[in-house]
C-alpha cells in the first residue's frame, strides 16, 4: 500500500471514500469533519442527535454523499474521550478506519490526519501514529496458505491519501508518514519472523534474511558460525546448539552513518528459532508457540532495518544469537556446566532455561564494543507473562537513566514496560555448588532470577533487559492495529530510543 500526502480540502477530495473523525460527546463537529457534516446538509449531526454514533474510540458510521461532495462515501472514525487522546489512539482509530475501508472493498481513500487539528497533537507525530496504524492493521500472515480464508474479507487497499488543509503542515506530515511507513514495515517483517514456522525459520534461513535485509539497507552485516563461536569462546550458546542438526548462527548488524569507531548502541535479541526445551522438555501442548521463542531476534532485525532507512545518526549494532534447543544424543544435559565467553561459568539445572545461556555470550560480545548502553530484548520467562500478562514487558536495568530513557520510548510507541528489581538480595538463588552459577531459580522471582543471571553478563556497561514474553504475541486481538499472533513488540520502542538519543 501507498502513502501520499497532498494539501487540499477533505470535502473536495473525489475518490470512493473520505475519513473524517469525532471525539465522544461533541454536538457540533468542527475543522474538517464540521465542513463535511455542512456540505452533507447536516448528516453528521443527525447521526450524532439520535445516538446513532456517539464517537467511541474506533467505532466508525458510513455515509453516503449522493453528489453533495465529490467522494461517494463518508466514514467517520470514532476518536474517544478528549481527555484521553493520545497518538496511541490515532494509531488505533487509523487503523479501525482503514480495517472497515477494506471489508467495504474499496481499494483507496483519502483522510485527514486524526488529531492533528482539533486533537492537538504534533502533526508529524500524528502523521507518523496514522501511517503506522493504517499499515499495521492491513498485516496478516497468509504465506502457507493456498487457498483463501473464509475469515478474509474485503480487497487490498492500494492508495491511502492524507490530505492537509495547511500549506505549512504538508512537509511535517510527509515526513511523519514517510518515517511511520518504514517503521510499519519493518514492525510488518518482524512479525512475519515471528509468525514463521521453524521449519522456514531456521537460524541460517534467519541469518540469510538478515544478510538480505543489511545488503538492502546499507548495514554492514557478518554471521558466525559454530567454528567462529568454538573459537571466541561462546560456550553457552555452542551448549545450547550443540543438540540441533541446525547449525547456529550469531548475526552481527551495524549501522554506523559516520563510519567512526564511537561508541555504539547496542541491540541485542533473544533467536531461539525453536525452543522444545530440550532434555529437560516442555509439555506438548503448546510447545508450537516455542516458534515464536526468537521474537527478541526479530525485533531487533526490525529496529535495525529501521534505524538504517531512517538514516538515524547514531552508531547501533544489533546481535542476534539464533539456534534451536532440541533434545538429542549430542544434546546438553541438566548438570552440564558451560563456559560463556567472560570466562564465567554456569550449571545447567534445566535445559529449558536456554535463552540466558545464548544471552550471556550475546551479551560478553557486547561488552567488547564498551557500549553508551545495550538493551536486550527475550521471551525470557513464563514468568513474566504471569506477572504482566500480555499488557507490559518486564524491564530491568543496571543504569537508571537508560531505565528511564526506555520508559519514555515505551510511553511515545505505545509498547509498555514496567520495571522490576535486580536486587542482590536475589542473587544467591542462583548459587551453584559446582559452577559460578546456575540457570535456574527456584520457583520464587523467575522473571527476575533469569535477569539476575543476564547481569552478570552486563556488569561493564549500561544494560537493559527487557522480558517480552507476554507481548511478543497474542491470542486476541487487543488493538485494531495488531492482529492475532505475533505482535512486533519491541521493533517501535527500539526505533524510538535510538530516535531520541541525544
Ligand atoms: N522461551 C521460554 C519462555 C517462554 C514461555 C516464552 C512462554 C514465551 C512463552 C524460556 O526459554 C523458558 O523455557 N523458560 C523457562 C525457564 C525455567 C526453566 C527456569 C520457563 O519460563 O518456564
Ligand atoms: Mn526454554
Ligand atoms: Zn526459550
Amino acid at each position: 500500500m501507498n502513502v501520499e500526502v497532498k494539501r487540499g480540502a477533505i470535502q473536495d477530495e473525489q475518490t470512493e471514500l473520505i475519513v473524517v473523525n469525532l471525539f465522544e460527546q461533541v454536538t457540533e463537529p468542527g475543522g474538517a469533519t464540521g465542513a463535511v457534516d455542512k456540505a452533507l446538509g447536516g448528516q453528521i449531526r443527525d447521526l450524532i442527535a439520535s445516538g446513532d454514533f456517539k464517537g467511541k474510540l474506533n467505532d466508525t458510521a458510513l455515509l453516503y454523499a449522493r453528489d453533495a461532495i465529490p467522494a461517494k462515501r463518508v466514514l467517520i472514525v470514532g476518536l474517544g474521550k478528549r481527555e484521553q487522546f493520545n497518538l496511541d489512539k490515532v494509531r488505533q482509530a487509523s487503523a479501525a478506519a482503514a480495517r472497515k475501508a477494506r471489508a467495504l472493498g474499496v481499494t483507496r481513500f483519502s483522510t485527514i490526519v486524526h488529531g492533528a487539528g482539533i486533537g492537538g497533537l504534533d502533526p508529524s507525530q500524528a502523521a507518523q501514529a496514522l501511517a503506522e496504524g493504517t499499515l499495521l492493521s492491513q498485516y496478516r500472515f497468509t504465506q502457507h496458505k493456498t487457498e483463501k480464508d473464509d475469515r478474509e474479507n474485503g480487497t487490498e487497499l492500494e492508495k491511502v491519501s492524507i490530505v492537509v488543509v495547511n500549506e505549512e503542515t504538508v512537509a511535517p506530515v510527509r515526513d511523519g508518514a514517510r518515517a511511520g511507513e518504514q517503521i510499519a514495515a519493518a514492525v510488518k517483517w518482524a512479525r512475519d519472523l515471528v509468525n514463521q514456522p521453524a521449519n522456514y525459520a531456521t537460524p541460517s534461513i534467519i541469518a540469510d534474511e538478515a544478510r538480505r535485509m543489511a545488503k538492502a539497507n546499507g548495514l554492514k552485516f557478518q554471521a558466525l558460525g559454530p567454528a567462529d563461536m568454538r573459537s571466541l569462546g561462546m560456550g553457552a550458546l555452542m551448549g545450547v546448539a550443540q543438540g540441533s542438526a541446525q547449525e547456529p548462527r550469531f548475526i552481527i548488524l551495524e549501522h554506523n552513518p559516520r563510519g567512526e569507531d564511537t561508541p555504539p548502541i547496542v541491540l541485542i535479541g533473544k533467536g531461539l528459532t525453536f525452543d522444545s526445551g530440550g532434555i529437560s522438555i516442555k509439555p506438548s501442548d503448546g510447545m508450537e508457540k516455542m516458534k515464536g521463542d526468537m521474537a527478541g531476534g526479530a525485533a531487533v532485525l526490525g529496529a535495525m532495518q529501521a534505524i538504517a532507512a531512517l538514516r538515524l545518526p547514531h552508531r547501533v549494532i544489533g546481535l542476534v544469537p539464533a539456534t534451536e534447543n532440541l533434545p538429542s544424543s549430542t544434546a546438553y544435559k541438566p548438570g552440564d556446566v558451560v563456559k560463556a565467553l567472560t570466562g564465567k561459568t554456569i550449571e545447567v539445572i534445566s535445559t529449558d532455561a536456554e535463552g540466558r545461556l545464548i544471552l550471556a555470550d550475546a551479551l560478553g560480545y557486547a561488552q567488547r564494543y564498551q557500549p553508551l548502553a545495550a538493551v536486550d530484548l527475550a521471551t525470557l520467562t513464563g514468568a513474566c507473562f504471569v506477572a504482566l500478562g500480555i499488557q507490559a514487558a518486564g524491564l530491568f536495568s543496571n543504569d537508571d537513566p537508560l531505565a528511564a530513557r526506555i520508559e519514555t520510548a515505551a510511553e511515545a510507541a505505545n509498547e509498555k514496560v514496567w520495571r522490576m528489581p535486580i536486587w542482590d538480595e536475589y542473587a544467591k538463588q542462583i548459587k551453584s555448588d559446582v559452577a559460578d552459577m546456575k540457570n535456574t531459580g527456584g520457583r520464587g522471582a523467575g522473571a527476575i532470577t533469569a535477569a539476575i543471571l543476564l547481569s552478570k553478563f552486563a556488569d561493564k556497561m549500561p544494560w537493559a533487559h527487557l522480558d517480552i514474553a507476554g507481548t511478543a504475541a497474542i491470542e486476541e486481538e487487543e488493538v485494531p492495529y495488531q492482529p492475532r499472533g505475533a505482535t512486533g513488540y519491541g521493533v517501535r520502542l527500539l526505533v524510538q530510543l535510538v530516535r531520541d538519543w541525544k
